[in-house]
């Protein structure tokens, strides 16, 4: 979700104004995806890189994140929206982690949309950590480093419970990944689109799914093999 800063600009307007209208971005691409049955939605909320922003911007965006979790979960509930999170928790306010922690518990029975927030998260840090935690399991004798597969790795990362991104979208015409998912991305379909954040909404939502279901994923395999593998029962 990129592009609240410059929209809130071409207005006039403060930074945190254009957070506040991301927010009506947030509920309309989510109610959006729920009612196309999509199973998982990660949205990039706020990144690692992100704490380096002024403090009043950081702090701003912190209220927003607690006052809206607070104001949403009977509507995830009403739509049977589980919420999930990935990112190093440890670095937000108590008063996030405390209403993080609740809307989870609340919403956790729920069967439809995993949403997934990502937030103070970058994925320089998740794989550091599954380093880190890989090494242990080896230092204990639980791993041996000849067993360490792609899938040990997967098994490690924030992720383990989710599938890899079938698409990732991003707002605001810039062409990064931005430390998002590195290595659950590898065979994402990418789309970039210049509509800034606020301005995105559910028909912005199904032109990028259109155009995913023109585009072949061979997953490094040829066309030839991909269709035929499409065509045998
Ligand atoms: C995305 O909008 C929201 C967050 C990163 C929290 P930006 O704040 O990055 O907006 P621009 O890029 O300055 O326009
Ligand atoms: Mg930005």
């Amino acid at each position: 979700m990129d592009g609240n800063g410059r929209w809130a600009k071409e207005k006039g307007e403060d930074r945190l104004f254009g957070h506040l209208h991301g927010v009506e971005s947030v509920r309309n691409i989510v109610e959006g995806c729920a009612e196309l049955g999509i199973q998982y939605l990660t949205l990039y909320a706020f990144s690692t890189e992100n704490w380096d922003r002024p403090e009043y911007e950081v702090s701003g965006l912190m209220e927003l994140l607690v006052d809206t979790i607070q104001k949403e979960v009977p509507t995830l509930n009403k739509n049977n929206i589980r919420l999930q999170l990935i990112g190093d928790q440890e670095m937000l306010p108590e008063a996030a982690k405390k209403e993080l922690k609740d809307a989870l518990f609340e919403t956790a029975g729920n069967t439809g949309l995993t949403l997934i927030m990502a937030l103070s998260y970058s994925s320089r840090w998740e794989i550091t950590n599954a380093v880190k935690q890989i090494a242990i399991s080896v230092k204990r004798g639980e791993l041996q480093p000849k067993e360490i597969t792609p899938e040990t790795i997967h098994q490690y990362l924030s992720t383990s419970e989710f599938p890899d991104p079938e698409l990732m979208i991003r707002t605001s015409g810039e062409y990064r990944i931005s430390n998002f998912l590195l290595y659950q991305l590898a065979y994402t379909e990418l789309y970039f689109t210049h509509t800034l954040w606020p301005d995105f909404r559910k028909e912005n939502l199904y032109e990028a799914i259109l155009e995913y279901q023109h585009r072949e994923r061979r997953f490094g395999k040829t066309s030839e093999q991909v269709n035929k593998e499409e065509n045998s029962p």
